[in-house]
């Protein structure tokens, strides 16, 4: 009894323990067991797709694996080796034959480090090409997306999608995978180790497993719960953040600076909290685990103590030094990999989650697509006409309703109406932004749905009701990228549109940086800026939406004079907001909730005393009442 009595009290205490925190474990309320994020695809699924990402790096892959073989080799031929030292030392000790030992423990240390070396080198490199291929596979679909199928993905979304998952992908194939491997490797070939060298002491760290698996399993479920605590709590922070920085300029402006420091402080404490909740759970496993991995190791030299004062076998076995000395390093090696495995699981199930909104993004069909027959346009002539369009956004909510109109070609055509009536749509559509449900639209004669899209927009000049800067200079958001216009061309443009006097104001001209969205420069900079972009490809059509709006009287004197000059360009269809500015245009189209109320030139719709006059006398007799009170 008393030789047991050391078992025994190990024994009560990892039973303590267990029951302990099996008793947490069914206490726990059984929540809805889920990561966080719902999962549509098979894994299988997954995996062929991401596999594919895989193939071009067989290679490597091969060699990874062949590296990662010697690695092991390492792992399970070390122990031996210094079991072999030690018992050498106790025996006649020849000091050459230990050197020789030393030597070939050195050389494989070596080589171990050699591999592990090559392996995270060919990994990280693989990692990264593939990763650059995700991303960019990524990106270049949400390019093709259509603005309808844009409006339902929120940006920050998209912004994750070329980011962070990608990277969760690489990480798997760099990281996860491998060690994945590798430790069921490890533990399947320490135990054959072992179960060759000593039976009982084998059966004797065996006796543990069940314990590791235990805690692990408990581990995980509470590891799960924090970890989805912790990142619930970082997203909504920065949530909340990037909008609140966003509009700051309000929080300021409205004096809420102490009630939005209160909400974020809020915030973060919930994200403090959860995180020292994250740190407890793993300060309660690792020490866990660790206590098994003691135990062993007592029991081993326990068992030990004894063969070797009392001489005493196991099963027959005589326990040697040697033999004890390489399962206590075994002992190490089997419980590591066992503790990570549950950890590495929940990461693979993390990035599968990650491929999966992933290729959910690129399985969206662009809508908007070349058909097979479309042909490229060299030239046109700027003719466009609308037969019978019409479209909705959402279905059955129709936002043109049977539009009808001609445009010859290097006219220019105004379109009037209340805000909301669908002008803004028209000319989206002549772009092919979207798709019409009904009825055609054609260009020079030629329906667009005929023409390959690129060579469509080439032709066109699209200033669009919000102006978008880039951050960069004043050149590159007039180019936008396209190559082979020289500076005099860009000055000509920008002289052409009367932007040319505040550019050579600027220190820089020309280089002058432009931040975020441009909000360096006034509303009618951004404006003028934008005219100077839509026209220096020498568009047959441009296409202005609101182009003067929210301007001071100055800038739009100079807006309305290249107005003027601009209309010699091609054809132009224009939406303005004071009709003062369309007045010489040759055509005008009314539109009220979709539909085209009346059409004619400036004095036609005058004559007719419609809607147009109703406008134009609503609109004339506020200016005049301004003027006066002026
Ligand atoms: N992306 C969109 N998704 C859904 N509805 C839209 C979208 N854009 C515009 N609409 C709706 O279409 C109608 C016409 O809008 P729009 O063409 O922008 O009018 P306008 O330019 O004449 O002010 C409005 O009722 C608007 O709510
Ligand atoms: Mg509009």
């Amino acid at each position: 009894m008393r030789e047991i009595m050391p078992i025994l009290i190990v024994a009560g205490i990892i039973g303590v323990f267990a029951v302990g925190f099996l008793m947490v474990f069914l206490l726990e309320k059984n929540k809805k067991e889920s990561m966080g994020f719902e999962r549509n695809m098979a894994d299988r699924e997954i995996i062929r797709r991401l596999l594919a990402y895989a193939k071009p790096y067989r290679g490597q892959f091969a060699l990874v694996l062949l590296v990662m073989l010697l690695s092991i080799g390492y792992d399970l031929i070390s122990p031996l080796l210094v079991g072999r030292i030690e018992e050498m030392v106790k025996d006649t000790f020849a000091l050459s034959r230990l050197y020789a030992m030393v030597a070939v423990y050195a050389g494989i240390l070596l080589v171990s480090l050699v591999c592990t070396y090559v392996q995270a080198m060919v990994l990280q490199k693989t990692g990264q090409k593939i990763l650059s291929a995700i991303r960019m596979d990524t990106f270049t679909h949400i390019e093709q997306l259509s603005h309808e199928q844009l409006t339902h993905l929120p940006v920050g979304k998209l912004v994750t999608r070329v980011t962070n998952d990608p990277n969760a992908i690489s990480y798997m194939f760099t990281n996860i995978l491998v060690t994945l491997v590798k430790n069921v490797m490890v533990i399947f070939g320490v135990l054959g180790a072992m179960l060759s060298l000593n039976l009982s002491l084998t059966l004797m760290v065996l006796c543990f497993v069940p314990f590791v698996v235990l805690f692990t399993v408990i581990f995980r479920k509470f590891s799960r719960k924090v970890h989805r605590q912790v990142n619930d709590a970082t997203t909504d922070l920065n949530t909340y953040l990037s909008e609140n920085l966003s509009g700051i300029k309000i929080t300021q402006i409205f004096n809420r600076e102490d009630k939005k420091m209160a909400d974020f402080l809020e915030k973060s404490k919930k994200l403090k909290r959860a995180k020292q909740a994250r740190m407890l759970v793993f300060g309660i496993f690792r020490p866990m685990v660790y206590m098994l991995y003691i135990s062993s190791v007592m029991c081993l030299l326990y068992m030990g103590g004894r063969a070797s004062i009392e001489g005493q076998t196991y099963f027959g076995q005589a326990l040697t030094s040697g033999v004890i000395v390489t399962f206590y390093m075994y002992i190490s090696k089997f419980f590591n990999p066992i503790q990570t495995l549950a950890e590495q699981f929940d990461m693979l199930q993390r990035s599968f989650a990650s491929a999966e909104k992933i290729f959910t993004i690129l399985d969206i069909v662009p809508d908007v697509v070349d058909s097979p027959d479309a042909i490229e346009l060299e030239n046109i002539r700027g003719e466009i006409e609308f037969r019978d369009v019409w479209f909705s956004y959402k279905p059955d909510e129709w936002v043109l309703k049977g539009v009808s109109f001609h445009v010859e070609p290097r006219q220019t055509v105004a379109f009037v109406g209340a805000t909301g009536s669908g002008k803004t749509t028209i000319l989206s559509l002549i772009c092919r932004n979207y798709n019409i449900q009904k009825g055609q639209i054609l260009i020079d004669g030629i329906d667009i749905q005929k023409i390959k899209i690129a060579s469509l927009r080439r032709h066109f000049g699209q200033m669009l009701q919000d102006v978008f800067l880039f951050s960069g200079d004043i050149r590159g958001n007039i180019l936008l990228r396209s190559e082979g216009i020289s500076d005099e061309a860009v000055m000509e443009a920008c002289r052409y549109v009367n932007a040319d006097k505040f550019i050579n104001r600027l220190d820089k001209g020309l280089d002058e940086p432009v931040r975020e969205r441009g909000n360096n420069f006034s509303a009618g900079q951004r404006q003028l800026l934008s005219f100077a972009r839509t026209i220096i490809h020498k568009p047959s059509v441009i296409i202005l939406d609101e182009a003067t709006a929210n301007i001071d009287t100055e800038t739009e004197l100079l807006i309305q004079d290249s107005l003027e000059k601009i209309r010699n360009i091609g054809t132009m269809l224009i939406v303005a907001h004071r009709l003062s500015t369309i007045q010489h245009a040759d055509n005008i189209i009314v539109l009220s909730d979709g539909k085209i109320m009346e059409q004619g030139d400036h004095q036609t719709l005058l004559h007719q005393h419609g809607m147009y006059y109703q406008l134009y006398t609503l609109q004339f007799s506020k200016e005049q009442m301004r003027a006066a009170r002026a």
